[in-house]
């Protein structure tokens, strides 16, 4: 069955075609307005979504080769979200939905970065360590079947991705912060600053990365002026700090569950850095590590037609209908 996957809960408008877990087609329109702004504005996001939906959606299917009366079902990213942006992708694919009588199934963002794993590999085996790190979430959680879920960890103050970009705000680098650290890092010293490492020799699988960023903002308000060595430094030992966090906390679980895999996924999981690290710390313990390709790590609709397809193949009937909300509803505890 052709799916088409609609994304607009934040700032990229995506549409994507998938059919037997292949990609046919995944169109992001990235919106360049934010940037001006230093971070993304719900209200222009809304506005943005609703000029590039349907050029979008058109694309994708074009792309794919194929025409809308080819769509067996739809999946739309309904939370969570910005609720104006999630909105117009929601109303888009329910009216199409209904127009072309075909189900639409409501995606939770965080359960479609998990299952994007499976976008690489089919292979991945249950129960497995998902890892989401992206500008507005952090979290830790054993996955055990399409739909099953427990929730092992999440942060308590600043999500991964909203440090990098608060860091690189700090550091004047512009946002999205997270490329522009990742590409300074490689310069830098990792070891030149020790930065703190928050929760991470902790019991339990919670994080926090506001210390990690007030240790930067200290550091840099003690320089009368910022060096273009300092800020590489500054640069690599931040991200080898929060590298670490991520990547121990996560072995640990995979540890303690007894998983054979782990999915790294969400923005930050495009972070070079961490990937090494993960794939090489999983490696050497008899793990398989996947992180997907750049494209299905940061916001994406392949990943919603993904999460679609292996809710139809495990029988999950859509709902009468679907609604948008700013925060999780569709997973087995709230975030
Ligand atoms: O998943 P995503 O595209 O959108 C949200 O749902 O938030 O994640 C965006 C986040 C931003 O915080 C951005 O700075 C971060 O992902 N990011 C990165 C990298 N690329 C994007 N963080 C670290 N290193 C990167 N290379
Ligand atoms: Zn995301």
């Amino acid at each position: 069955m052709v799916i088409l996957g609609i994304e607009t809960s934040c700032d990229e408008t995506s549409a994507a075609v998938i059919c037997g877990g292949e990609v046919l087609s995944n169109i992001i329109s990235s919106q360049e307005i934010h940037a001006q702004y230093g971070g993304v504005v719900p209200e222009l996001a809304s506005r943005v979504h609703l000029e590039m939906i349907i050029p979008v959606v058109e694309r994708s299917l074009k792309a794919a080769g194929l025409t809308l009366q080819d769509i067996g079902a739809i999946g739309v990213t309904t939370e969570p979200g910005l609720l104006g942006a999630l909105l117009v992708g929601e109303t888009f694919g329910k009216t199409l939905g209904q127009s072309l009588g075909i189900p639409v199934y409501p995606i939770n963002h965080l359960e479609s970065h998990v299952f994007s794993g499976f976008l690489e590999r089919r292979d991945i085996t249950f129960p497995f360590i998902g890892l989401v790190v992206s500008g507005g979430h952090t979290l830790l959680i054993r996955v055990d079947a399409v739909n099953e879920y427990a929730l092992l960890g999440t942060t308590q103050d600043d999500a991964a991705g909203e440090a990098f970009d608060k860091v690189a705000k700090i550091l004047g680098l512009g946002y999205p912060g997270g490329p522009a650290i990742d590409t300074r890092a490689k310069l830098g010293n990792p070891r030149a600053l020790h930065f703190p490492r928050p929760l991470m020799n902790d019991e339990g699988y919670g994080f926090s990365f506001s210390g990690i960023k007030t240790f930067a903002r200290n550091l840099v308000q003690k320089q009368k002026t910022i060096s273009d060595d300092f800020l590489i430094d500054v640069c690599a030992s931040f991200q080898r700090a929060v590298v670490d966090i991520l990547t121990a906390k996560t072995i640990r679980a995979a540890e303690e569950y007894g998983a054979k895999d782990v999915v790294v996924a969400g923005g930050v999981s495009a972070n070079s850095e961490l990937r090494a690290t993960m794939e090489r710390e999983c490696h050497t313990r008899g793990i398989r590590m996947t992180a997907p390709r750049i494209a299905y790590c940061t916001d994406n609709a392949a990943m919603v037609a993904n999460l679609a397809e292996f809710k139809i193949a495990s029988g999950v009937k859509a709902p009468e209908t679907i609604a948008a909300h700013s925060r999780s509803t569709l997973l087995p505890f709230s975030l």
